[in-house]
Protein backbone atom coordinates (compact mmCIF):
# COMPACT_ATOMS: atom_id res chain seq x y z
CA UNK A 1 0.00 0.00 0.00
CA UNK A 2 0.98 3.84 -0.67
CA UNK A 3 0.55 4.10 3.11
CA UNK A 4 0.92 2.63 6.10
CA UNK A 5 -1.77 4.95 7.87
CA UNK A 6 -4.79 6.76 7.28
CA UNK A 7 -4.21 10.81 8.13
CA UNK A 8 -6.71 10.15 10.57
CA UNK A 9 -4.91 7.79 12.69
CA UNK A 10 -2.04 9.17 14.40
CA UNK A 11 -1.87 10.06 18.14
CA UNK A 12 0.42 10.87 21.19
CA UNK A 13 0.98 7.39 21.36
CA UNK A 14 2.35 6.65 17.52
CA UNK A 15 5.29 9.05 18.84
CA UNK A 16 8.62 8.00 17.83
CA UNK A 17 7.00 5.88 15.06
CA UNK A 18 8.12 5.74 11.18
CA UNK A 19 4.99 6.24 8.88
CA UNK A 20 4.40 6.70 5.00
CA UNK A 21 0.83 8.74 4.88
CA UNK A 22 -1.03 9.68 1.69
CA UNK A 23 -3.53 11.91 0.85
CA UNK A 24 -4.26 15.74 -0.47
CA UNK A 25 -2.60 18.99 0.43
CA UNK A 26 -5.70 20.61 1.97
CA UNK A 27 -3.34 23.81 3.41
CA UNK A 28 0.24 25.41 3.36
CA UNK A 29 1.39 27.41 5.65
CA UNK A 30 4.92 29.02 5.32
CA UNK A 31 6.58 30.37 8.66
CA UNK A 32 10.09 30.69 6.69
CA UNK A 33 12.08 28.49 8.54
CA UNK A 34 9.33 25.98 8.51
CA UNK A 35 6.60 25.14 6.40
CA UNK A 36 3.55 23.51 7.54
CA UNK A 37 1.01 21.25 5.07
CA UNK A 38 -2.06 19.76 6.34
CA UNK A 39 -2.53 16.37 4.67
CA UNK A 40 -6.22 15.30 3.89
CA UNK A 41 -7.77 12.01 3.19
CA UNK A 42 -11.70 10.44 3.82
CA UNK A 43 -9.92 9.98 7.54
CA UNK A 44 -8.94 13.00 8.50
CA UNK A 45 -6.02 15.54 8.87
CA UNK A 46 -2.67 15.28 9.61
CA UNK A 47 -0.38 18.22 10.19
CA UNK A 48 3.38 17.71 8.14
CA UNK A 49 6.49 19.88 9.07
CA UNK A 50 9.44 20.65 7.21
CA UNK A 51 11.87 22.09 8.49
CA UNK A 52 14.36 24.04 6.59
CA UNK A 53 17.65 23.59 8.88
CA UNK A 54 16.76 19.90 8.84
CA UNK A 55 16.54 19.46 5.47
CA UNK A 56 16.61 22.80 3.25
CA UNK A 57 15.94 20.75 0.03
CA UNK A 58 12.78 19.29 1.10
CA UNK A 59 10.93 21.90 2.33
CA UNK A 60 11.79 24.66 -0.52
CA UNK A 61 10.01 21.74 -2.84
CA UNK A 62 7.27 21.08 -0.30
CA UNK A 63 7.06 25.45 -0.61
CA UNK A 64 6.10 25.07 -4.14
CA UNK A 65 3.15 22.24 -3.75
CA UNK A 66 -0.04 23.54 -4.76
CA UNK A 67 -3.44 23.03 -3.14
CA UNK A 68 -5.09 19.40 -3.56
CA UNK A 69 -1.86 17.97 -4.69
CA UNK A 70 -1.91 14.31 -4.08
CA UNK A 71 1.51 13.64 -1.71
CA UNK A 72 3.02 10.28 -0.22
CA UNK A 73 5.10 11.55 2.46
CA UNK A 74 7.17 9.76 5.00
CA UNK A 75 8.79 10.32 8.45
CA UNK A 76 8.76 10.53 12.04
CA UNK A 77 5.71 11.14 14.31
CA UNK A 78 6.53 13.25 16.85
CA UNK A 79 4.18 15.73 19.68
CA UNK A 80 3.23 18.90 18.51
CA UNK A 81 4.42 22.09 20.64
CA UNK A 82 1.42 23.83 19.37
CA UNK A 83 -1.53 21.26 20.01
CA UNK A 84 -4.70 21.63 18.29
CA UNK A 85 -7.12 20.07 20.09
CA UNK A 86 -10.50 20.28 18.03
CA UNK A 87 -8.99 17.52 15.99
CA UNK A 88 -8.11 13.68 16.88
CA UNK A 89 -5.00 13.77 15.20
CA UNK A 90 -3.99 17.57 17.00
CA UNK A 91 -1.58 16.11 19.28
CA UNK A 92 0.82 15.15 16.74
CA UNK A 93 2.60 16.01 13.50
CA UNK A 94 4.83 14.10 10.90
CA UNK A 95 8.35 15.48 10.56
CA UNK A 96 8.44 14.66 7.05
CA UNK A 97 11.87 12.94 5.41
CA UNK A 98 10.45 11.54 2.05
CA UNK A 99 7.63 13.38 -0.30
CA UNK A 100 6.77 12.15 -3.24
CA UNK A 101 4.46 14.13 -5.54
CA UNK A 102 1.47 11.14 -7.08
CA UNK A 103 -0.22 13.91 -8.78
CA UNK A 104 -0.19 17.48 -9.01
CA UNK A 105 -3.61 19.63 -9.12
CA UNK A 106 -4.55 22.48 -11.13
CA UNK A 107 -6.02 25.24 -8.71
CA UNK A 108 -9.45 24.26 -7.01
CA UNK A 109 -12.36 26.32 -8.52
CA UNK A 110 -13.39 26.92 -4.93
CA UNK A 111 -12.07 26.46 -1.38
CA UNK A 112 -12.51 23.02 -0.26
CA UNK A 113 -13.21 23.86 3.25
CA UNK A 114 -16.31 23.96 5.33
CA UNK A 115 -17.50 27.35 4.43
CA UNK A 116 -16.41 26.99 0.83
CA UNK A 117 -16.79 30.19 -1.68
CA UNK A 118 -18.17 27.94 -4.41
CA UNK A 119 -21.93 28.83 -5.89
CA UNK A 120 -24.32 25.88 -6.15
CA UNK A 121 -23.65 25.09 -9.49
CA UNK A 122 -19.84 25.26 -9.45
CA UNK A 123 -19.71 22.94 -6.96
CA UNK A 124 -21.98 20.34 -8.67
CA UNK A 125 -19.99 20.56 -12.07
CA UNK A 126 -16.52 19.94 -9.91
CA UNK A 127 -18.77 17.54 -7.83
CA UNK A 128 -15.64 15.35 -6.97
CA UNK A 129 -13.89 18.31 -5.34
CA UNK A 130 -17.24 18.90 -3.24
CA UNK A 131 -17.48 15.45 -2.19
CA UNK A 132 -13.95 16.03 -0.49
CA UNK A 133 -15.69 18.77 1.66
CA UNK A 134 -15.39 17.23 5.37
CA UNK A 135 -19.93 17.88 5.87
CA UNK A 136 -20.77 16.59 2.32
CA UNK A 137 -18.87 13.63 2.50
CA UNK A 138 -20.15 12.94 6.22
CA UNK A 139 -23.29 13.16 5.38
CA UNK A 140 -22.72 10.42 2.80
CA UNK A 141 -21.10 8.62 5.54
CA UNK A 142 -24.03 8.63 7.49
CA UNK A 143 -26.45 7.63 4.36
CA UNK A 144 -24.36 4.60 4.28
CA UNK A 145 -24.70 4.31 8.14
CA UNK A 146 -28.72 4.56 8.00
CA UNK A 147 -28.61 1.78 5.07
CA UNK A 148 -26.41 -0.93 6.36
CA UNK A 149 -28.79 -0.53 10.07
CA UNK A 150 -31.84 -0.63 7.64
CA UNK A 151 -30.87 -3.72 5.57
CA UNK A 152 -29.81 -5.20 9.36
CA UNK A 153 -33.16 -4.59 11.06
CA UNK A 154 -35.67 -5.84 7.99
CA UNK A 155 -33.33 -8.88 7.25
CA UNK A 156 -33.80 -9.50 10.90
CA UNK A 157 -37.60 -9.55 10.49
CA UNK A 158 -37.39 -11.98 7.53
CA UNK A 159 -37.30 -9.24 4.84
CA UNK A 160 -35.82 -10.37 1.61
CA UNK A 161 -34.41 -8.16 -0.96
CA UNK A 162 -35.47 -8.48 -4.59
CA UNK A 163 -34.85 -6.02 -7.66
CA UNK A 164 -37.21 -5.10 -9.97
CA UNK A 165 -36.61 -4.35 -13.33
CA UNK A 166 -36.32 -0.51 -14.58
CA UNK A 167 -37.66 -0.73 -17.71
CA UNK A 168 -41.41 -1.10 -16.99
CA UNK A 169 -44.68 0.34 -18.90
CA UNK A 170 -45.94 4.34 -18.82
CA UNK A 171 -48.95 4.53 -16.45
CA UNK A 172 -51.09 7.62 -16.38
CA UNK A 173 -51.42 7.63 -12.51
CA UNK A 174 -49.20 10.06 -10.32
CA UNK A 175 -46.02 11.88 -11.76
CA UNK A 176 -45.72 12.03 -14.91
CA UNK A 177 -43.02 9.22 -16.56
CA UNK A 178 -39.51 9.50 -17.73
CA UNK A 179 -39.65 7.18 -20.90
CA UNK A 180 -36.63 5.10 -22.99
CA UNK A 181 -37.40 4.32 -26.84
CA UNK A 182 -37.03 0.64 -27.03
CA UNK A 183 -34.79 0.14 -30.69
CA UNK A 184 -36.12 -3.27 -31.16
CA UNK A 185 -39.77 -2.04 -30.88
CA UNK A 186 -39.93 0.88 -33.06
CA UNK A 187 -42.63 3.43 -31.66
CA UNK A 188 -42.82 1.80 -28.61
CA UNK A 189 -41.71 3.04 -24.87
CA UNK A 190 -40.34 2.08 -21.50
CA UNK A 191 -40.45 4.13 -18.64
CA UNK A 192 -38.56 4.24 -16.07
CA UNK A 193 -40.50 2.73 -12.75
CA UNK A 194 -41.99 5.84 -10.31
CA UNK A 195 -42.01 3.05 -8.05
CA UNK A 196 -41.69 -0.73 -7.37
CA UNK A 197 -45.37 -0.41 -6.87
CA UNK A 198 -46.97 -3.15 -9.14
CA UNK A 199 -43.78 -5.39 -8.72
CA UNK A 200 -43.80 -5.65 -4.90
CA UNK A 201 -47.43 -7.02 -5.05
CA UNK A 202 -46.74 -9.70 -7.47
CA UNK A 203 -44.05 -10.51 -5.29
CA UNK A 204 -46.47 -10.92 -2.21
CA UNK A 205 -48.61 -13.09 -5.25
CA UNK A 206 -46.09 -15.45 -5.60
CA UNK A 207 -45.76 -15.86 -1.62
CA UNK A 208 -42.42 -13.90 -0.87
CA UNK A 209 -44.36 -12.94 2.23
CA UNK A 210 -41.93 -9.99 3.28
CA UNK A 211 -39.75 -8.10 0.48
CA UNK A 212 -38.04 -4.86 0.62
CA UNK A 213 -35.67 -3.31 -1.97
CA UNK A 214 -33.70 0.07 -1.52
CA UNK A 215 -34.37 1.31 -4.80
CA UNK A 216 -34.68 4.06 -7.67
CA UNK A 217 -37.08 5.97 -8.30
CA UNK A 218 -38.07 8.02 -11.58
CA UNK A 219 -40.67 10.81 -11.59
CA UNK A 220 -40.68 13.69 -13.76
CA UNK A 221 -41.88 16.16 -11.29
CA UNK A 222 -41.14 19.90 -10.55
CA UNK A 223 -37.82 20.27 -8.19
CA UNK A 224 -37.99 21.44 -5.10
CA UNK A 225 -35.46 21.20 -1.82
CA UNK A 226 -37.16 17.91 -0.79
CA UNK A 227 -37.49 16.48 -4.93
CA UNK A 228 -35.07 15.25 -6.92
CA UNK A 229 -36.04 13.42 -10.43
CA UNK A 230 -34.42 9.83 -9.25
CA UNK A 231 -34.31 9.34 -5.17
CA UNK A 232 -33.76 6.27 -3.17
CA UNK A 233 -36.89 4.50 -1.15
CA UNK A 234 -36.96 2.03 0.66
CA UNK A 235 -39.56 0.06 -0.61
CA UNK A 236 -41.38 -2.83 1.56
CA UNK A 237 -44.32 -5.23 0.98
CA UNK A 238 -45.66 -7.91 3.39
CA UNK A 239 -48.13 -10.00 3.28
CA UNK A 240 -50.97 -11.70 5.90
CA UNK A 241 -50.51 -8.29 7.89
CA UNK A 242 -52.69 -5.46 9.20
CA UNK A 243 -51.67 -1.60 9.29
CA UNK A 244 -51.55 -1.65 12.88
CA UNK A 245 -48.29 -4.18 12.17
CA UNK A 246 -47.09 -2.30 9.55
CA UNK A 247 -47.03 0.92 11.73
CA UNK A 248 -45.27 -0.64 14.42
CA UNK A 249 -42.77 -2.61 12.47
CA UNK A 250 -42.02 0.47 10.69
CA UNK A 251 -42.17 2.61 13.88
CA UNK A 252 -39.01 -0.23 15.29
CA UNK A 253 -36.70 0.88 12.48
CA UNK A 254 -37.31 4.02 13.24
CA UNK A 255 -36.56 4.01 16.17
CA UNK A 256 -33.41 1.60 15.90
CA UNK A 257 -32.29 4.01 13.20
CA UNK A 258 -31.89 6.63 15.32
CA UNK A 259 -30.48 4.46 18.60
CA UNK A 260 -27.46 3.65 16.01
CA UNK A 261 -26.90 6.12 14.12
CA UNK A 262 -27.75 9.15 16.05
CA UNK A 263 -27.97 7.70 19.34
CA UNK A 264 -30.99 9.09 20.46
CA UNK A 265 -33.75 7.43 21.88
CA UNK A 266 -37.38 8.74 20.02
CA UNK A 267 -40.24 9.51 22.72
CA UNK A 268 -43.94 8.38 20.93
CA UNK A 269 -44.90 7.86 17.46
CA UNK A 270 -48.37 9.79 17.92
CA UNK A 271 -51.20 9.11 15.32
CA UNK A 272 -53.62 11.76 13.85
CA UNK A 273 -56.18 11.39 11.42
CA UNK A 274 -55.72 13.17 8.37
CA UNK A 275 -59.11 14.81 9.15
CA UNK A 276 -57.51 16.23 12.26
CA UNK A 277 -54.15 16.60 10.84
CA UNK A 278 -56.38 19.28 8.09
CA UNK A 279 -58.03 20.63 11.10
CA UNK A 280 -55.63 21.66 13.46
CA UNK A 281 -52.49 22.24 11.72
CA UNK A 282 -54.26 22.81 8.00
CA UNK A 283 -51.39 20.22 6.52
CA UNK A 284 -51.32 16.53 6.31
CA UNK A 285 -47.87 16.87 7.46
CA UNK A 286 -47.67 18.81 10.08
CA UNK A 287 -44.60 19.36 12.30
CA UNK A 288 -46.06 18.64 15.67
CA UNK A 289 -42.40 20.23 17.16
CA UNK A 290 -44.44 22.62 18.46
CA UNK A 291 -48.10 24.24 18.84
CA UNK A 292 -49.77 27.20 17.08
CA UNK A 293 -52.40 24.88 16.69
CA UNK A 294 -55.39 26.56 14.40
CA UNK A 295 -58.07 28.02 16.40
CA UNK A 296 -61.33 28.24 14.15
CA UNK A 297 -63.02 31.38 14.47
CA UNK A 298 -66.20 30.63 11.91
CA UNK A 299 -68.81 30.37 14.21
CA UNK A 300 -67.73 33.14 16.31
CA UNK A 301 -67.74 35.63 13.26
CA UNK A 302 -69.93 34.51 11.50
CA UNK A 303 -72.23 37.70 11.69
CA UNK A 304 -69.78 40.54 13.06
CA UNK A 305 -69.92 42.70 10.24
CA UNK A 306 -66.63 42.34 8.85
CA UNK A 307 -67.73 41.31 5.40
CA UNK A 308 -64.40 39.52 4.63
CA UNK A 309 -65.04 36.96 7.81
CA UNK A 310 -68.86 36.66 6.57
CA UNK A 311 -68.49 35.52 3.32
CA UNK A 312 -65.30 33.32 4.31
CA UNK A 313 -65.77 29.37 4.20
CA UNK A 314 -63.05 29.35 6.81
CA UNK A 315 -61.35 32.05 8.97
CA UNK A 316 -58.86 30.42 11.45
CA UNK A 317 -56.69 32.29 13.77
CA UNK A 318 -53.04 30.85 15.24
CA UNK A 319 -51.53 32.57 18.61
CA UNK A 320 -48.22 33.60 18.43
CA UNK A 321 -46.28 33.35 22.04
CA UNK A 322 -44.68 36.25 23.27
CA UNK A 323 -45.47 38.47 20.33
CA UNK A 324 -47.70 41.44 21.47
CA UNK A 325 -44.67 43.13 21.20
CA UNK A 326 -44.36 43.33 17.60
CA UNK A 327 -44.73 46.61 15.76
CA UNK A 328 -46.76 48.37 12.99
CA UNK A 329 -43.42 47.24 10.47
CA UNK A 330 -43.30 44.01 11.51
CA UNK A 331 -47.01 43.25 11.30
CA UNK A 332 -46.73 44.77 7.71
CA UNK A 333 -44.03 42.38 6.61
CA UNK A 334 -46.10 39.66 7.61
CA UNK A 335 -48.83 40.81 6.10
CA UNK A 336 -47.03 41.03 2.59
CA UNK A 337 -45.29 38.12 3.45
CA UNK A 338 -48.65 35.91 3.80
CA UNK A 339 -49.65 37.97 0.32
CA UNK A 340 -46.83 36.46 -1.95
CA UNK A 341 -48.65 34.73 -4.62
CA UNK A 342 -46.82 31.55 -3.42
CA UNK A 343 -48.37 31.86 0.19
CA UNK A 344 -51.88 33.26 -1.68
CA UNK A 345 -53.43 35.27 1.37
CA UNK A 346 -55.58 38.54 0.89
CA UNK A 347 -54.67 39.71 4.05
CA UNK A 348 -54.19 39.60 7.61
CA UNK A 349 -55.38 40.11 10.85
CA UNK A 350 -54.43 40.69 14.00
CA UNK A 351 -55.37 40.92 17.77
CA UNK A 352 -52.62 41.87 20.40
CA UNK A 353 -53.17 40.74 23.74
CA UNK A 354 -51.01 43.11 25.71
CA UNK A 355 -49.08 42.35 28.51
CA UNK A 356 -51.08 44.96 30.43
CA UNK A 357 -54.23 43.00 29.51
CA UNK A 358 -55.38 45.49 27.02
CA UNK A 359 -56.13 44.39 23.75
CA UNK A 360 -55.37 45.82 20.30
CA UNK A 361 -55.94 44.98 16.80
CA UNK A 362 -56.92 45.94 13.28
CA UNK A 363 -60.59 45.31 13.50
CA UNK A 364 -61.34 46.98 16.56
CA UNK A 365 -64.30 48.26 14.37
CA UNK A 366 -65.82 45.07 14.53
CA UNK A 367 -64.82 43.02 17.65
CA UNK A 368 -64.85 44.40 21.24
CA UNK A 369 -61.96 43.49 23.34
CA UNK A 370 -64.04 41.11 25.08
CA UNK A 371 -64.65 39.31 22.20
CA UNK A 372 -60.85 39.69 21.25
CA UNK A 373 -59.92 38.19 24.60
CA UNK A 374 -62.54 35.50 24.01
CA UNK A 375 -60.83 34.60 20.29
CA UNK A 376 -57.29 34.59 22.00
CA UNK A 377 -58.63 32.45 25.00
CA UNK A 378 -60.07 30.03 22.45
CA UNK A 379 -56.65 29.79 21.25
CA UNK A 380 -54.66 29.08 24.50
CA UNK A 381 -53.55 32.68 23.99
CA UNK A 382 -52.64 34.83 27.28
CA UNK A 383 -51.34 38.47 27.64
CA UNK A 384 -48.19 38.70 25.48
CA UNK A 385 -49.11 37.11 22.90
CA UNK A 386 -50.21 38.02 19.57
CA UNK A 387 -52.69 35.88 17.17
CA UNK A 388 -52.32 36.03 13.38
CA UNK A 389 -55.96 35.59 11.53
CA UNK A 390 -56.54 34.55 7.86
CA UNK A 391 -59.95 34.31 6.00
CA UNK A 392 -61.07 33.12 2.88
CA UNK A 393 -61.70 29.30 0.87
CA UNK A 394 -61.45 27.05 3.03
CA UNK A 395 -58.62 24.87 1.62
CA UNK A 396 -56.35 27.63 0.44
CA UNK A 397 -56.71 29.48 3.79
CA UNK A 398 -55.84 26.75 5.53
CA UNK A 399 -52.65 25.79 3.43
CA UNK A 400 -51.80 29.60 4.10
CA UNK A 401 -51.90 29.64 7.77
CA UNK A 402 -50.38 26.42 7.61
CA UNK A 403 -47.58 28.19 5.51
CA UNK A 404 -47.50 31.20 8.43
CA UNK A 405 -47.51 28.57 11.59
CA UNK A 406 -44.60 27.33 9.72
CA UNK A 407 -42.68 30.91 8.93
CA UNK A 408 -44.17 31.72 12.80
CA UNK A 409 -42.18 28.64 14.01
CA UNK A 410 -39.06 29.60 12.46
CA UNK A 411 -38.95 33.00 12.88
CA UNK A 412 -39.65 32.06 16.87
CA UNK A 413 -36.82 29.60 17.10
CA UNK A 414 -39.61 26.87 17.94
CA UNK A 415 -38.25 23.84 15.12
CA UNK A 416 -34.73 23.21 16.15
CA UNK A 417 -33.22 20.73 13.61
CA UNK A 418 -31.94 18.15 16.93
CA UNK A 419 -35.43 17.73 17.71
CA UNK A 420 -37.28 15.11 15.95
CA UNK A 421 -41.00 14.68 16.40
CA UNK A 422 -42.59 11.99 14.34
CA UNK A 423 -46.11 11.15 13.67
CA UNK A 424 -48.46 8.87 11.63
CA UNK A 425 -51.56 10.34 10.07
CA UNK A 426 -53.96 7.69 8.61
CA UNK A 427 -57.24 7.45 7.54
CA UNK A 428 -56.50 9.20 4.44
CA UNK A 429 -59.81 9.68 1.86
CA UNK A 430 -58.82 7.48 -1.12
CA UNK A 431 -59.69 10.11 -3.52
CA UNK A 432 -59.36 13.13 -4.47
CA UNK A 433 -61.18 15.63 -6.72
CA UNK A 434 -59.21 17.12 -9.66
CA UNK A 435 -60.52 20.50 -10.41
CA UNK A 436 -58.78 20.62 -13.76
CA UNK A 437 -59.46 17.29 -15.20
CA UNK A 438 -62.84 16.86 -13.13
CA UNK A 439 -62.73 13.37 -12.21
CA UNK A 440 -61.53 11.58 -9.01
CA UNK A 441 -57.48 10.89 -8.61
CA UNK A 442 -56.05 8.43 -6.36
CA UNK A 443 -54.90 10.28 -3.13
CA UNK A 444 -52.40 7.87 -2.57
CA UNK A 445 -51.89 5.34 -5.59
CA UNK A 446 -54.55 3.16 -7.70
CA UNK A 447 -53.76 0.02 -5.39
CA UNK A 448 -54.88 1.40 -1.95
CA UNK A 449 -57.82 -0.56 -0.04
CA UNK A 450 -61.08 1.18 0.85
CA UNK A 451 -61.98 0.72 4.55
CA UNK A 452 -63.91 -1.55 4.70
CA UNK A 453 -66.70 0.43 6.49
CA UNK A 454 -66.63 2.72 4.02
CA UNK A 455 -66.55 0.53 1.24
CA UNK A 456 -70.87 0.70 0.71
CA UNK A 457 -69.98 5.07 0.07
CA UNK A 458 -67.77 4.54 -2.96
CA UNK A 459 -70.89 4.62 -5.61
CA UNK A 460 -72.56 7.51 -3.80
CA UNK A 461 -70.25 9.51 -1.71
CA UNK A 462 -66.55 8.61 -3.13
CA UNK A 463 -65.35 11.63 -1.84
CA UNK A 464 -65.90 10.28 1.95
CA UNK A 465 -64.51 6.89 1.61
CA UNK A 466 -61.36 6.92 3.77
CA UNK A 467 -58.42 4.23 2.84
CA UNK A 468 -56.50 2.14 4.90
CA UNK A 469 -53.61 4.77 4.14
CA UNK A 470 -51.24 6.23 6.36
CA UNK A 471 -47.63 8.27 5.49
CA UNK A 472 -44.63 8.49 8.48
CA UNK A 473 -43.42 12.40 9.11
CA UNK A 474 -40.85 13.55 10.88
CA UNK A 475 -40.84 17.35 11.47
CA UNK A 476 -43.13 18.18 9.20
CA UNK A 477 -41.20 16.23 6.46
CA UNK A 478 -43.46 13.60 4.98
CA UNK A 479 -40.55 10.83 5.36
CA UNK A 480 -42.62 8.00 4.15
CA UNK A 481 -46.25 6.91 3.37
CA UNK A 482 -47.66 3.28 2.53
CA UNK A 483 -51.07 1.37 2.25
CA UNK A 484 -53.08 -1.79 2.65
CA UNK A 485 -53.40 -2.94 -0.55
CA UNK A 486 -56.70 -4.27 -2.94
CA UNK A 487 -56.47 -7.82 -3.55
CA UNK A 488 -59.41 -8.73 -5.42
CA UNK A 489 -60.03 -8.13 -8.97
CA UNK A 490 -63.53 -6.83 -8.75
CA UNK A 491 -62.53 -4.21 -6.28
CA UNK A 492 -59.75 -3.52 -8.15
CA UNK A 493 -62.24 -3.20 -11.48
CA UNK A 494 -64.53 -0.85 -9.55
CA UNK A 495 -61.55 1.05 -8.59
CA UNK A 496 -60.13 1.83 -11.88
CA UNK A 497 -63.66 2.54 -13.29
CA UNK A 498 -63.96 5.38 -10.65
CA UNK A 499 -60.86 7.07 -11.16
CA UNK A 500 -62.00 6.95 -14.91
CA UNK A 501 -60.93 3.79 -16.69
CA UNK A 502 -62.44 2.37 -19.03
CA UNK A 503 -62.40 -1.36 -19.02
CA UNK A 504 -60.34 -1.87 -21.78
CA UNK A 505 -57.63 0.60 -20.40
CA UNK A 506 -57.52 -0.88 -17.16
CA UNK A 507 -57.41 -4.42 -18.51
CA UNK A 508 -54.55 -2.65 -20.88
CA UNK A 509 -52.30 -0.92 -18.30
CA UNK A 510 -53.48 -3.39 -15.35
CA UNK A 511 -54.43 -6.44 -16.79
CA UNK A 512 -51.51 -8.31 -15.44
CA UNK A 513 -51.98 -7.51 -11.74
CA UNK A 514 -56.02 -7.91 -11.73
CA UNK A 515 -55.55 -11.07 -13.35
CA UNK A 516 -52.53 -12.18 -10.73
CA UNK A 517 -55.58 -11.60 -8.13
CA UNK A 518 -57.14 -14.37 -9.66
CA UNK A 519 -54.70 -16.80 -8.58
CA UNK A 520 -54.34 -16.34 -4.80
CA UNK A 521 -53.56 -13.11 -3.97
CA UNK A 522 -52.81 -13.09 -0.11
CA UNK A 523 -54.21 -9.63 1.85
CA UNK A 524 -50.78 -7.45 2.03
CA UNK A 525 -49.77 -4.17 2.38
CA UNK A 526 -46.85 -2.26 2.68
CA UNK A 527 -44.70 0.91 2.59
CA UNK A 528 -41.87 3.51 1.11
CA UNK A 529 -39.75 5.33 2.81
CA UNK A 530 -38.09 7.96 1.11
CA UNK A 531 -34.53 7.38 2.02
CA UNK A 532 -32.69 10.89 0.95
CA UNK A 533 -35.84 12.65 3.11
CA UNK A 534 -34.93 10.08 5.97
CA UNK A 535 -31.12 11.06 5.26
CA UNK A 536 -31.98 14.84 5.65
CA UNK A 537 -33.94 14.66 8.43
CA UNK A 538 -31.08 12.91 10.27
CA UNK A 539 -28.32 15.84 9.29
CA UNK A 540 -30.39 18.70 9.71
CA UNK A 541 -31.05 19.63 7.09
CA UNK A 542 -33.73 21.06 4.49
CA UNK A 543 -32.40 19.74 1.35
CA UNK A 544 -31.77 16.61 0.25
CA UNK A 545 -29.46 17.08 -2.45
CA UNK A 546 -26.15 17.06 0.05
CA UNK A 547 -27.16 13.53 0.63
CA UNK A 548 -26.87 11.83 -2.47
CA UNK A 549 -23.53 11.57 -3.95
CA UNK A 550 -24.41 13.03 -7.80
CA UNK A 551 -27.69 15.08 -7.67
CA UNK A 552 -29.47 17.20 -10.27
CA UNK A 553 -30.05 20.64 -10.20
CA UNK A 554 -33.70 22.84 -9.92
CA UNK A 555 -33.53 21.84 -13.47
CA UNK A 556 -32.85 18.51 -13.77
CA UNK A 557 -29.43 18.33 -15.00
CA UNK A 558 -26.74 16.56 -13.84
CA UNK A 559 -23.89 19.47 -14.45
CA UNK A 560 -20.81 17.34 -14.04
CA UNK A 561 -21.39 14.99 -17.13
CA UNK A 562 -23.75 17.73 -18.75
CA UNK A 563 -27.17 15.44 -18.90
CA UNK A 564 -29.87 15.59 -20.53
CA UNK A 565 -27.43 15.87 -23.79
CA UNK A 566 -28.45 16.13 -27.44
CA UNK A 567 -27.85 12.58 -28.94
CA UNK A 568 -26.24 11.67 -32.14
CA UNK A 569 -28.47 11.69 -34.83
CA UNK A 570 -27.81 8.78 -35.93
CA UNK A 571 -29.02 6.87 -32.53
CA UNK A 572 -32.49 8.87 -33.34
CA UNK A 573 -32.95 7.23 -36.58
CA UNK A 574 -32.10 3.86 -35.06
CA UNK A 575 -34.84 4.53 -32.91
CA UNK A 576 -37.01 5.53 -35.38
CA UNK A 577 -37.79 8.98 -33.71
CA UNK A 578 -38.13 12.27 -35.35
CA UNK A 579 -37.27 15.49 -33.33
CA UNK A 580 -39.69 17.96 -34.77
CA UNK A 581 -38.39 20.88 -36.66
CA UNK A 582 -35.40 19.09 -36.82
P1 LIG B 1 -44.98 7.72 -2.32
O1 LIG B 1 -45.28 8.27 -3.65
O2 LIG B 1 -45.65 8.34 -1.14
O3 LIG B 1 -45.37 6.20 -2.22
O4 LIG B 1 -43.42 7.76 -2.10
C1 LIG B 1 -42.83 7.28 -0.89
C2 LIG B 1 -41.84 8.29 -0.34
O5 LIG B 1 -40.85 8.62 -1.30
C3 LIG B 1 -40.38 9.95 -1.07
N1 LIG B 1 -40.45 10.71 -2.33
C4 LIG B 1 -39.45 11.46 -2.83
N2 LIG B 1 -38.23 11.75 -2.36
C5 LIG B 1 -37.43 12.54 -3.10
N3 LIG B 1 -37.78 13.04 -4.31
C6 LIG B 1 -38.99 12.78 -4.85
N4 LIG B 1 -39.30 13.26 -6.05
C7 LIG B 1 -39.89 11.96 -4.09
N5 LIG B 1 -41.15 11.51 -4.30
C8 LIG B 1 -41.47 10.75 -3.23
C9 LIG B 1 -41.26 10.55 -0.01
C10 LIG B 1 -42.47 9.63 -0.02
O6 LIG B 1 -43.11 9.59 1.23
N6 LIG B 1 -45.39 3.00 -3.95
C11 LIG B 1 -45.77 3.91 -2.91
C12 LIG B 1 -45.44 3.39 -1.54
C13 LIG B 1 -46.37 2.30 -1.04
O7 LIG B 1 -47.59 2.45 -1.18
O8 LIG B 1 -45.88 1.32 -0.48
C14 LIG B 1 -45.04 5.23 -3.13
O9 LIG B 1 -44.18 5.38 -3.98
O10 LIG B 1 -40.59 10.49 1.24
Amino acid sequence: MLRTHTCGELRLSDSGKNVTLSGWLARSRDLGGMTFIDLRDRYGITQLVFNMDENADLCSQARKLGREFVLQVSGEVRERSAKNLNIPTGEIELRVTALQVLNPSKTPPFTIEEDTDGGDDLRMKYRYLDLRRNSVRSNLEMRHRLAGSIRKYLDAQQFIEVETPVLIKSTPEGARDFIVPSRMNPGEFYALPQSPQTFKQILMVAGFDRYYQVVKCFRDEDLRADRQPEFTQIDCELSFITQEDILNIFEGLVRQLFREVKNLELGDFPRMTYAEAMERFGSDKPDTRFGMEFCNLVSETRSCGFSIFEAAEFVGGIVAPGCAEYTRKQLDELTDWVKRPQIGATGLVYIRWNPDGSLKSSVDKFFSPEQQQAFMEKAGGKPGDLMLILAGGDTKTRKALNELRLEMGNRLGLRPKDQFSPLWVVDFPLLEWDEESQRYHAMHHPFTSPKPEDVHLIDENPGKVRANAYDLVINGVEIGGGSIRIHNRDLQKQMFTLLGFSDEEAQNQFGFLMNAFEYGAPPHGGIALGFDRLCSIFGGADSIRDFIAFPKNNSGRDMMIDAPSPVNPAQLVELGIRIQGA
